[in-house]
C-alpha cells in the first residue's frame, strides 16, 4: 500500500511516502527563521507559511519517491495535537487530494505518529514496551500495548521537556530552536557545575515536572549575569545533565513497575545526544533494551504519520472528509470528528 503522509501540527510542513515500513521518501520544510526573531513558534506566521508550501512539499515527496499521485492507496493526515491553523493546513490539503484521487484519507494521532517512528527504526520492536515521548508539547509515558491505544503511565504537569530546553536556550542568549543551541553549548560545559533541581525524578509516579527547573535557570543566570561563555557552556550543560536525568529515572522506573524490557524514547528531545548515551549506560546497567529513531525522525516528520496512518487503511480504517483537526485530544480518541471534551 502506497500512502502519502503529511504533517503539519507546529511550525513544519512535512509529507511522505511510505510502502508499509519502506520509507521512499521524506522531505520536512521547516520554519527556524520565520520565528527566530521572536524565540518561539508565532501560531499565525506558521499556519501562513504551511499554506504557502504544502504543494510544493507534497510535490518533492511524491518525487522523490518516483511515484505519481494516482499511484496512492491512501492519505494520512495529522488531525491533532498541534496548533489547529498549522494542522488545518495538512489536514485540508489532504483531504482535498484524498477526494480528488478517490482515496481512502485517515487522521492520525501525532503522538501515535512519533511512536510509530521508533518501530521504523526497530521492524522488530514489538509492543508491549514503554514508550517515552519527549517534545516541545509533550512529555509522557506510556505502555504501548499490542492491542487498543496507548495507557499513559504518567505526563507532565506543567512545562514540557522541550520547551524547558527552548526557553533555557533564550535565557542564554542562544538561537532558536534552543534544543540543539542548548546541547550544542553544553558540550563545552561542566553538567556538575551547578546542581540543578530534578523535579518529580525521586518521588514515587511516572509525572514529570519542568517549570521548577527552568525557574532555577533563570535565578542561575542572573546571578552569573554579565554571562560569560563559560558560564553559559556551564548552565546549559548543568541544565540539560538535570532535564535528561529525571527522564532516565523515569523511563527505568517505569520499566521496573511495568515489568516491561523495551523503551521507546521518541520525539524531537530523544535527538539530544545526553540523553541517548545515558539512557543506552541505563539500558547496559539494567537490562532493557532501548530504541531511539535516527534524529531526523525524532523531530517532527511525516514518514512517522504515513507509516502510522497506512497501518490503520490496511485494517480498513479511514475517515469521512468531515475529519476534523484538534489543538488537544487524548491518544486513544476515536472518531476524529466528535473527541471527548472538544
Ligand atoms: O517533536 P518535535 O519536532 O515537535 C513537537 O512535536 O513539539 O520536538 C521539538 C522539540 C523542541 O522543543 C526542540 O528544542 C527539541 O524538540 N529538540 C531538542 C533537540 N532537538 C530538538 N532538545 C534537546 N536536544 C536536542 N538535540
Ligand atoms: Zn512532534
Amino acid at each position: 500500500m502506497l500512502v502519502l503522509g503529511v504533517e503539519s501540527s507546529c511550525d513544519e510542513m512535512a509529507a511522505a511516502v511510505v510502502r508499509g515500513r519502506d520509507v521512499l521518501s521524506s522531505v520536512v520544510h521547516g520554519q527556524a527563521d520565520v520565528h527566530a526573531p521572536y524565540g518561539g513558534v508565532v501560531p499565525e506566521l506558521a499556519s501562513r507559511d504551511h499554506t504557502r508550501c504544502v504543494y510544493t512539499v507534497a510535490a518533492r515527496a511524491l518525487e522523490e519517491a518516483s511515484v505519481a499521485p494516482d499511484q496512492l492507496d491512501g492519505v494520512a493526515v495529522t488531525a491533532g495535537p498541534g496548533l489547529v491553523g498549522s494542522l488545518l493546513v495538512g489536514l485540508s490539503f489532504g483531504k482535498a487530494l484524498a477526494y480528488r484521487l478517490g482515496v481512502p484519507v485517515v487522521g492520525v494521532h501525532h503522538l501515535i505518529g512519533h511512536l510509530v517512528a521508533a518501530e521504523l527504526e526497530a521492524p522488530d520492536l514489538r509492543p508491549p514496551y514503554v514508550g517515552l515521548v519527549i517534545s516541545g508539547g509533550h512529555t509522557a509515558l506510556y505502555r504501548v500495548a499490542p492491542q487498543g491505544a496507548p495507557q499513559l503511565l504518567g505526563q507532565t504537569r506543567d512545562d514540557a521537556v522541550g520547551e524547558a530546553f527552548d526557553k533555557v536556550a533564550v535565557l542564554l542568549g542562544l538561537p532558536y530552536p534552543g534544543g540543539p543551541a542548548v546541547s550544542r553549548a553544553a558540550e563545552a560545559g561542566d553538567p556538575e557545575a551547578i546542581a540543578f533541581p530534578r523535579p518529580l525524578a525521586e518521588r514515587a509516579g511516572f509525572d514529570f515536572s519542568y517549570s521548577g527547573l527552568k525557574t532555577a535557570v533563570a535565578l542561575e543566570v542572573e546571578r552569573r549575569t554579565p554571562l560569560a561563555e563559560a558560564d553559559v557552556a556551564d548552565v546549559a550543560a548543568s541544565f540539560e545533565a538535570a532535564a535528561t536525568g529525571v527522564l532516565v529515572a523515569k523511563a527505568r522506573a517505569a520499566l521496573a513497575s511495568e515489568g516491561l524490557g523495551q523503551l521507546a524514547v521518541v520525539g524531537g528531545v530523544a535527538a539530544n545526544r545526553r540523553l541517548r548515551s545515558e539512557m543506552a549506560r541505563a539500558a547496559c546497567e539494567d537490562g532493557f533494551r532501548v530504541v531511539f529513531p535516527p534524529a531526523a525522525l525524532c523531530t517532527d516528520n511525516a514518514a512517522m504519520i504515513a507509516a502510522a496512518g497506512s497501518r490503520l487503511l490496511e485494517r480498513g480504517e479511514a475517515h469521512g472528509l468531515d475529519l476534523n483537526s484538534f489543538s488537544r485530544v487524548p491518544i486513544g480518541a476515536t472518531p476524529w470528528t466528535s473527541p471527548p471534551g472538544e
